[in-house]
């Protein structure tokens, strides 16, 4: 039987979070899809996991340029990093950081962050990554995590700690039973290692956009090189790229697209309190063509 298409009515939610981060269109994307789960599933463009932690295939290869994002899934996968390990963690440091506020400096979220940035110890990462500015993934020219702090001392209530924890042992039982690896690489090394049974899920950074996600920036001539190379792949993909809103049209997927099969979505977002402000966003899915769910 095919792994994909699926129905998927509430999608798993992991442990990382990251700008650009795919939760919401879960169910889209496992519904649009047909494949029949014999080969890989390959993501060059990780981030947070949620597709492939949802997808659940028996072998997959997990890539992105972020050593950080692939280190804590590695060693998650492979038991170094445990639930009571993070849970220890997160209490200690959340404890630590309550204590420098609310009317204090925030110095203790900016000391973690100074240590990270010098050891990159995946725990910490972590604590950064759930106690930072809207959950974001952003690193400086030198290689340095720069998001500022949430501004909430009290953020590592029990009930977060349980729920990150919770997110971590998910992961560790979805990867337990399975063959999967966590590569740091750049997508064209991943893209290389396809054969034709796997199937590729892309899910790059917005073109021209300075994102940071890891000392990289997403420029047009590194989207038309992905379009091109995608082409020639030996097996099924699909790709996710926003089309449009209220103010612009996303011409790279006429210029560069137009060959694929695309399915679309449409989701709102919030740009402040009124329902005045709700703004529609339209999310393609362009997938090699017999590679579409009917
Ligand atoms: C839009 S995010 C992926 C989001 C992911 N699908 C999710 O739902 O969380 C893009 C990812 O591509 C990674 N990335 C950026 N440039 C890359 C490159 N040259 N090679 C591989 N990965 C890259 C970033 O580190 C980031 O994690």
């Amino acid at each position: 039987m095919a792994l994909l298409p699926m129905t998927c009515a509430k999608p798993y939610v992991p442990p990382v979070k990251c700008q650009g981060i795919k939760t919401k269109l879960v169910p889209f994307i496992l519904k649009s899809i047909a494949w029949s789960g014999e080969g890989r599933w390959i993501e060059p463009f990780l981030g947070s996991g949620v597709v492939l932690f949802n997808v659940r295939p028996s072998r997959a290869l997990a890539c992105d340029v972020n050593p950080h994002i692939v280190e804590l899934y590695q060693q998650i996968a492979d038991g170094e990093l445990t639930v009571s390990s993070v849970r220890e963690h997160l209490e200690r440091e959340g404890e630590k950081l309550r204590q420098t506020g609310p009317d204090a400096d925030e110095s203790y979220y900016y000391e973690v962050r100074d240590r990270f940035n010098d050891s990159g110890d995946p725990l910490d990462f972590l604590f950064l990554n759930r106690s930072c500015f809207n959950g974001m993934v952003r690193f400086n020219q030198k290689g340095e995590f720069n998001v500022p702090f949430c501004r909430k001392p009290e953020r590592f209530r029990p009930a977060y700690v349980t729920r990150i924890t919770n997110q971590v042992g998910a992961v560790r039982d979805i990867t337990d039973d399975r063959d999967w690896s966590f590569k740091c690489c750049d997508w064209r090394e991943t893209l290389k290692r396809c054969r034709p049974d796997d199937f590729v899920y892309l899910d790059p950074p917005y073109i021209g956009r300075n994102t940071g996600y890891f000392n990289t920036e997403w420029s047009e001539d590194e989207a038309r090189e992905l379009a091109q190379f995608t082409r020639q792949l030996p097996c099924g993909f699909a790709l996710s790229m926003w089309k449009k809103n209220k103010y612009r049209e996303n011409d790279h997927i006429a210029e560069d697209w137009d060959w694929a099969v695309e399915k679309t979505q449409s989701h709102f977002y919030h740009l402040g309190s009124t329902e005045e402000l709700r703004n529609s966003m339209t999310e393609a899915l362009l997938i090699s063509p017999g590679s579409e769910a009917n």
